[in-house]
């Protein structure tokens, strides 16, 4: 399905980005891991190149909050390989502090948390686009999440150390929105911008979470990063063409 599209995956060492190369390599594009963290980039290319997809998986090293470090990146793969098709605005940089419950968030780490995480999507969607348009195509994909949708569900975490930071839901719902103003503002330039909205992704969470998690899905409740694997082909692919500034929720029912 994505047989020789280059896509750039950012955070493609992490959770979902890792899984979001393999299905790239497995369709037989090309994915970009991208990542700030060089060795975790570099054992999951490894790690997906060896069960032998038809596509190809590199490494690129990337910070998403350095417009010089984007720019690194567009410029070396264009030499490579000519052309860009995608970038996946993917990666989750975040504080030592981030995930404090709201009355210990303090100013600065807001106004961090905010910078980082929404100002690097911002910047990395802007360099692109600025390449894009060059380039006369492009396709960004923003990663946001239902907790940029709807307002959370506080009485999951009891009994927890976890909590829904007050940061995460300011900077996925502005991504959400983000994404319709940037879809609007290149409408004329063949360049789509959507963006991703998951629910929780399994990773290791306590049992007592879980359990009142999934009490509150359809039927699988906490997701694995392959489910969200459908909505990412149909957004990289030609089958979403006239899709546009949209947001697609992949949560089993559970915002509902
Ligand atoms: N895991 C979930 O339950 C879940 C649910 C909904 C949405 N999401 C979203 O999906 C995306 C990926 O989440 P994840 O759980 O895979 O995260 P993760 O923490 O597993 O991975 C994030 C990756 O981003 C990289 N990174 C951090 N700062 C960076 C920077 N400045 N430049 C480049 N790379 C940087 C890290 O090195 C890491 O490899 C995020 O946008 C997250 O908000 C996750």
């Amino acid at each position: 399905m994505l047989k020789d599209k280059i896509v750039v995956v950012t955070g493609g060492a992490g959770l979902i980005g890792r899984s979001f190369a393999k299905t790239i390599a497995e369709q037989g594009g090309v994915a970009v891991i991208a990542d700030r963290d060089e060795s975790g980039g570099r054992a999951a290319v490894e790690a997906i190149q060896s069960q032998g997809y038809s596509g190809q998986v590199i490494y690129g090293k990337l910070d998403i909050t350095s417009k010089q470090s984007i720019n690194d990146l567009i410029a070396d793969l264009h030499q490579r390989y000519g052309s860009i098709d995608a970038v996946v605005n993917n990666a989750y940089p975040r504080t030592k502090q981030y995930g404090r419950k709201f009355e210990d968030v303090t100013f600065e780490d807001f106004n961090q948390n905010v910078s980082l995480h929404l100002g690097g999507y911002f910047l990395t969607a802007q360099q692109f686009a600025a390449y894009f348009k060059t380039q006369g195509s492009g396709n960004i994909i923003n990663m946001a999440s239902i907790y940029g949708v709807i307002a959370p569900r506080f009485d999951i975490y009891d009994g927890t150390a976890m909590t829904m930071p007050v940061e995460y839901a300011a900077i996925k719902s502005a991504v959400i929105h983000l994404t319709k103003y940037m879809a609007r503002y290149f409408q004329r330039d063949n360049i789509r911008v959507n963006c991703i909205s998951p629910g929780g992704i399994l990773d290791g969470q306590p049992t007592e979470f879980l359990e009142r998690y999934n009490s509150r899905a359809s039927s699988k409740g906490m997701l694995d990063p392959a489910d969200l694997q459908g909505v990412l082909l149909f957004l990289l692919g030609n089958m979403s063409t006239y899709v546009n500034g949209q947001n697609i929720v992949v949560d089993d029912g559970w915002s509902l």
